[in-house]
């Protein structure tokens, strides 16, 4: 529910007039509500102001007034996020980074690239791409999604099973701390065991330590051959079945992403697109490999040896390894047209994937007897949305039935979405009293004021 809108003191607006100029302090309800709702609707929140600082210097001056004057902030940047993680409660300053959009020259020496936190995913892919390197971190939201985003919540994407989440990528940061200072370590070192590693620290922290205005991103190699293929199977067991061998015997797998009929239903219907299969399999692999040589006989006896594999479409051109990748990146849009979806970003073991998959409808029907669950995800990582539509968005019973059911596992509340506002009271199902003491304690001593995104996250209070 909305919280009621505080007017900003004036004289904290004229110190932030000051900084960056009063055409960068958006008072105006309109130019204001795109700022106070979570991507997918469900999450809603006020801000007397949205800031749009233009350097690192602004941000720095930025947090330093707040914290003096008291008043909290919420950086965002392309808002992509999916638990209300740069969503205000109410009265909170959002920071929008957007206008620190830079991206540097790749460094061809060390294969990195740096970027500040306002610049979208897409344009530092195609920066690397442009200097015949590979970003490797990418998701659907790659147009809108910004890079101080993405550090904020360590995200993950469909190439996690080959180069890991954003946090893998970052070797160096740029950002100011709730206590107003600033910290860099931008030079781009491989190897650094110094103590901390704040950039690893930073990174996945939602903007409660700190706001990213750099990075620093090692690029990867971009492959000669690639290939994707939708594999239609059996069972989804026989699905995720086929997954550890795909990952045990194709070097150059690069995703493995299981959609079910349902869902590949919904997005045809959604998007116009033809049935991909001669028949609706219950379940679905999207597998891409890549490499030096060309994978394509290797996957093909991948696929060949994995027990249920009914049916392959292979794509080797880039125009029909991206028409299959839509029955799969269209599934966000496809959920979010049915209603607010709740989300559900959670991980098991690869061994209880299966039957994960099979006990949520069951534990979601229990709680809310007229919802519709979706299953998809990242299952090279035991990454599944749980997706559940025809629910209020208020009534979180089935966030609870299904975090539960994870935890019983022992599996993640979040595996790459991050806890925001959405999964905070569910933070200590998978983190113990003392890790979560431990986190609370880190944010003292960053954000002693605890000025910085107060909502997200750590328990309150
Ligand atoms: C995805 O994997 O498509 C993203 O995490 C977005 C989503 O979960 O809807
Ligand atoms: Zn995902």
């Amino acid at each position: 529910m909305a919280a009621e809108r505080l007017p900003l003191p004036p004289d904290v607006e004229a110190d932030l007039t000051a900084i960056v100029g009063g055409p960068h302090v958006v008072t105006d309800p309109a130019a204001r509500a795109p700022h106070e709702t979570d991507w997918t609707g469900r999450f809603a929140g006020t801000t007397p102001a949205v800031i749009r600082p233009g350097d690192a210097d602004e941000v720095t001056a930025i947090v330093a007034t707040c914290r003096r004057h008291g008043v909290a902030v919420v950086p965002q940047g392309g808002n992509t996020g999916l638990v209300a993680g740069a969503t205000p409660l109410g009265g909170e300053v959002v920071v929008d980074l957007r206008r620190l959009a830079h991206v540097g020259a790749v460094d061809p020496v060390s294969g990195q690239i740096t970027a500040g936190a306002g610049a979208t995913l897409a344009a530092v892919q195609a920066a690397a791409r442009a200097a015949g390197q590979r970003y490797a971190v990418d998701f659907a939201a790659r147009d809108s999604a910004t890079i101080g985003g993405t550090i904020a919540t360590n995200a993950g994407g469909v190439h996690v099973v080959r180069w890991g989440a954003t946090r893998q990528q970052c070797v160096g940061i740029d950002a100011v701390l709730g206590t107003g200072s600033r910290v860099t370590s931008m030079a781009g070192l491989t190897k650094d065991n110094t103590g901390y590693h704040l950039p690893s620290l930073l990174c996945g922290s939602e903007g409660t330590l700190g706001i990213v205005t750099a990075a620093r991103l090692a690029l990867v190699p971009t492959p000669a051959h690639r290939i994707a293929a939708l594999v239609g199977f059996a069972t989804v067991a026989d699905a995720v079945g086929a997954v550890a061998a795909l990952r045990a015997e194709l070097d150059g797998l690069e995703a493995a992403e299981l959609v079910l009929a349902d869902g590949l239903a919904l997005v045809g219907a959604a998007f116009g697109l033809p049935a991909p299969f001669a028949r609706p399999w219950p379940a679905a692999l999207l597998v891409e490999a890549a490499g030096p040589t060309d994978p394509t006989a290797a996957l093909g006896a991948a696929v060949d040896a994995a027990p249920g594999a009914m049916e392959a479409i292979v794509a080797e051109s880039a125009e029909r390894r991206a028409a299959l990748w839509r029955y799969r990146e269209g599934h966000t849009l496809a959920i979010n047209g049915l209603g607010p979806p709740h989300k559900l970003d959670v991980a098991v073991a690869l061994g209880d994937l299966a039957s994960f998959l099979t006990a949520v409808p069951a534990a979601v029907a229990a709680v809310a007897p007229g919802a519709r669950t979706w299953l998809f995800g990242h299952a090279g990582d035991g990454n599944v949305h749980v997706n559940v539509t025809g629910v209020d968005p208020d009534d979180d019973a089935v966030d609870g039935a299904v975090l539960e059911l994870v935890a019983e596992l022992g599996g993640s509340i979040s595996a790459e979405h991050g806890i925001g506002r959405a999964k905070r009271r569910w933070l200590h199902l998978t983190r113990s009293t003392e890790e979560i003491a431990a986190m609370v304690a880190i944010k003292r001593a960053l954000d002693p004021d605890g000025i910085l995104n107060p909502g997200t996250l750590l328990p309150a209070g």
